[in-house]
């Protein structure tokens, strides 16, 4: 394990007031938990921003009675094969389906493949996590 470095921050009142509602809300134990999510949040941005490689998944919830889309699901993954590692598909309940899809790869290619997924008709909800590569 790394070694921990100590530092104290300087925070006007109200907003460390905020920042511990939020804290509070979110369940952390702690503010140095906290503050540490939030400084891996701001670097994946930043990778996010440098183009670089990201993992994660993308999961969409759809009605698959909806006409082609299951196809259209299948065609777009196939188009974007080399950045998709494997996909879990669940049924939910007689209409609905969740798939898990897990990426890696180019942050622009790995947004594009979402944003399509979740643009199609008839999918309901679609959320794209992503963390460094390596
Ligand atoms: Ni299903």
């Amino acid at each position: 394990m790394p070694s921990l470095v100590r530092f104290g921050v300087s925070i006007e009142k109200p907003l460390s007031d905020r920042f511990d509602r939020h804290i509070h809300g979110k369940k952390y134990s702690n503010r140095s938990e906290a503050i540490r999510d939030l400084i891996r949040a701001e670097l994946v941005r930043e990778e996010w921003k440098a183009g670089g490689d990201v993992a994660g998944a993308v999961t969409l919830v759809y009605d698959h009675h909806k006409r082609d889309l299951v196809s259209r699901l299948t065609d777009l993954q196939h188009d974007f094969m080399s950045v998709i590692l494997s996909s879990q598909h669940i049924h939910i309940d007689h209409h609905h389906c969740l798939e898990i899809i897990a990426v890696r790869g180019p942050a622009a290619k790995i947004q594009e493949l979402a944003d399509r997924l979740k643009a199609e008709k008839g999918v309901q909800h679609g959320t794209l996590s992503v963390t460094r590569a390596g």
